[in-house]
């Protein structure tokens, strides 16, 4: 792995390049040891994170589960306050817990982290990634010993960082078909966030990583996976972003429906000018929507993000 080393994401460039959003890759980063990390200072930001009076997500900014699991179950929402995460970090030892802190860069210091992160990640991948990203995240995962996360899929392009604690992560290659069929993603990007079906008879085709602190792990957007954590508290940061274009999402989207009335769709991919259409008519009906609505395509927090971190990359 090379770069220059005040950097903090550090990964060989081709790799880096070719593999974005395409494919896992592993690389290393220079935040372990970061006293912002520190179990202590956690617990101060999860009370800021779970009081906010306006979060940007409806169901707050910090999600939790207990009890251990296997990759292929789904973990019981508990039916407890936010507050709750902040006294489950404080026993995460005994806990059993898994905890999401959802966009800390609203903190300082954090966000200078995110910022700095995403600054490495444009130096590596070319600064025409920037224009075509709507929003940036960084999320943080703690986690109590021996805790599976569950097999599921996310939304975002994500870089995770192991900041404490040793772990693996499971990753399936989602143009892996007989793993990740599309009326799969059909259901999960249109209906249900939990449509990812873990299969256990496909276990031994997953590219599985041993992250320890300084070291961090690439997920392509639709690619499932699922992670267990070793005998040790684990502590991971998640820098992610999502795209402008819903170009994919939008076909899944369009299948999804296409498949209720009856009709056996296209997969992406197979017919251009069929995905398209679906695309257009379906990007269309979301703008229309948010227009209805009164939600501007791009928040303004989004705006002045992007604009600071084209200032740091160098690139206005
Ligand atoms: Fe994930």
């Amino acid at each position: 792995m090379s770069v220059a080393s005040d950097c903090i994401i550090q990964c060989e460039p081709g790799v880096f390049t070719q593999n974005l959003n395409r494919l896992p890759y592993e690389f290393s980063h220079a935040l372990a040891g970061n006293p912002l990390f520190e179990l202590s200072r956690l617990v101060d930001l999860a009370e800021k994170v779970a009081t906010r009076i306006t979060p940007h997500l409806a169901g707050g900014d910090v999600y939790f589960n207990d009890g251990l699991i296997e990759p292929g179950q789904k973990p019981v929402r508990p039916d407890l306050a936010r507050t709750a995460a902040v006294d489950l970090i404080r026993k995460i030892d005994s806990a059993q817990a898994w905890i999401i802190l959802k966009h800390v860069e609203r903190e300082p210091g954090y966000r200078e982290v995110l910022e700095n992160c995403i600054r490495d990640i444009l130096q590596l991948s070319g600064p025409q990634l920037l224009r075509k990203i709507k929003w940036f995240e960084a999320i943080l995962f703690i986690t109590s010993p021996n805790r599976v996360t569950e097999y599921h899929l996310d939304r975002e392009v994500s870089w995770i960082l192991q900041l404490q604690g040793d772990k693996e992560i499971h990753l399936f290659d989602r143009a892996d078909k007989e793993i990740v069929p599309d009326q799969e993603l059909e259901t999960y990007w249109t209906a249900d966030n939990r449509a990812a079906r873990y299969k256990p008879e496909y276990e031994a085709r997953a590219i599985v990583y041993h992250m320890r602190p300084g070291t961090g792990v690439h997920i392509p957007i639709n690619s499932p996976h699922w992670l267990r954590n070793k005998n040790n508290i684990s502590v991971t940061l998640n820098v992610n972003f999502q795209f402008h274009d819903q170009h994919w999402a939008n076909l899944y989207r369009a299948n999804y429906y296409l498949r209720r009335a009856g009709i056996m769709p296209h997969p992406p991919g197979a017919h251009p000018v069929s995905d398209r259409l679906k695309s257009t008519a379906y990007t269309a009906m979301q703008m229309a929507k948010q227009a209805v609505k009164g939600r501007p395509l791009i928040p303004a927090e989004a705006r002045e993000q992007n604009r600071r971190i084209a200032q740091l990359a160098g690139l206005r």
